[in-house]
């Protein structure tokens, strides 16, 4: 069987998701994954036929977003219009507040509220076990979008399914995670289901911002080849899959910290000749200079593709945990 050949998943395997929140990675089953992607490929089959979809028609998701975001938040929101159901949201910063969270209510009664206007929430904020406490507050599905230096599953899921989508699967491709492996989410949560395959993962970072050791030896626990490297030509010449991250500014105590390691690698043009045949690019976006532009006609610079992945994924997410998908 093709893992995304758009066939839907049987109903029985579908129920198992409803009213689920979608707080980590570290939750899914190896077989949970695969009926996500399985569903997220169905979607995605139904959007290139331009399908119209009443899969969640009458139904409201509430997105409450306390930190930046422009692809997450806005797929999710689209995910939900092309599912035919509606959305409400709240996107703030410190710097330009406009909830009732701003004037200090907590995130518990935040939720607690939200849940009597939502069918299911989406939220993103700076405090790790974020979504953990409004899971916890409210009735609906909640789905983490990002909580802090924590948690992206969704991100994850969708990185899953581009390396799938890409290179035919996972097993037994060399992964090369670089740069902010110490406050980057993304990468947190890709960890977990790198796990579930035969595959080797080099994790490539400057020394201060290395992949948080308790998580590199729950890893290697599970059986997975875990490498730590410092070089890029390295992983360059090793990897079928680079996935580049940004240095998390909004992470550092202070600018001159952020300086000193903002530009430690940097994919150009010079490093392509190095690359292995048929190797892909990824990156979470946003990219700052991590990757040069130049490196964009890059057949295998896949990072734009896979961030159009994050429609059909999180249409699968939506549909699944409020048990929708038709
Ligand atoms: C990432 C995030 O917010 O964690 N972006 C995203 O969701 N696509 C990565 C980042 O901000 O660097």
């Amino acid at each position: 069987m093709n893992l995304l050949d758009g066939q839907k998943p049987d109903p029985q395997e579908l129920l198992q998701f409803k009213s689920q929140d979608i707080l980590s990675a570290e939750q899914f089953s190896a077989g949970e994954v695969e009926i996500i992607l399985r569903t997220a490929a169905y979607y995605e089959k139904q959007l290139a036929a331009k399908k119209r979809l009443y899969d969640m028609d009458g139904q409201i998701m509430a997105a409450l977003f306390f930190e930046p975001s422009t692809r997450t938040r806005l797929s999710f929101e689209s995910a939900m219009c092309r599912l035919g159901g509606s959305v409400i949201t709240v996107a703030e910063s410190a710097a330009s507040p406009t909830s009732s969270t701003a004037k200090g209510e907590s995130l518990h009664d935040a939720a607690n509220m939200v849940n009597n206007y939502a069918d299911v929430i989406v939220c993103r904020s700076p405090m790790v076990g974020s979504a953990r406490i409004m899971a916890a507050a409210a009735e609906v599905p909640v789905i983490n979008a990002g909580d802090g230096i924590g948690q992206h599953p969704s991100q994850a899921l969708l990185d899953i399914y581009t390396i799938c989508q890409e290179k035919g699967g996972v097993e037994g491709l060399t992964v090369a995670l670089i740069g902010d492996l110490k406050n980057g989410r993304t990468v947190h949560s890709l960890l977990y289901l790198l796990s579930f395959h035969a595959c080797r993962v080099i994790l490539v970072s400057p020394r201060e911002l290395q992949m948080p050791q308790e998580l590199v030896e729950r890893m290697r626990m599970k059986g997975m080849m875990v490498e730590v490297a410092e070089d890029l030509s390295y992983a360059c010449r090793e990897a079928d899959v680079l996935y580049m991250t940004r240095v998390q500014k909004e992470r550092f105590e202070s600018e001159a910290a952020y300086n000193q390691v903002k530009d430690r690698f940097i994919l150009d043009e010079r490093y392509l000749p190095l690359l292995r045949p048929r190797s892909i690019i990824l990156h979470p976006l946003p990219r700052l200079n991590e990757i040069a532009t130049s490196v964009d006609a890059y057949a295998g610079a896949a990072y734009f593709r896979q961030a159009r992945n994050g429609l059909p994924v999180r249409m699968a997410l939506l549909a699944l945990v409020t048990g929708n998908v038709r």
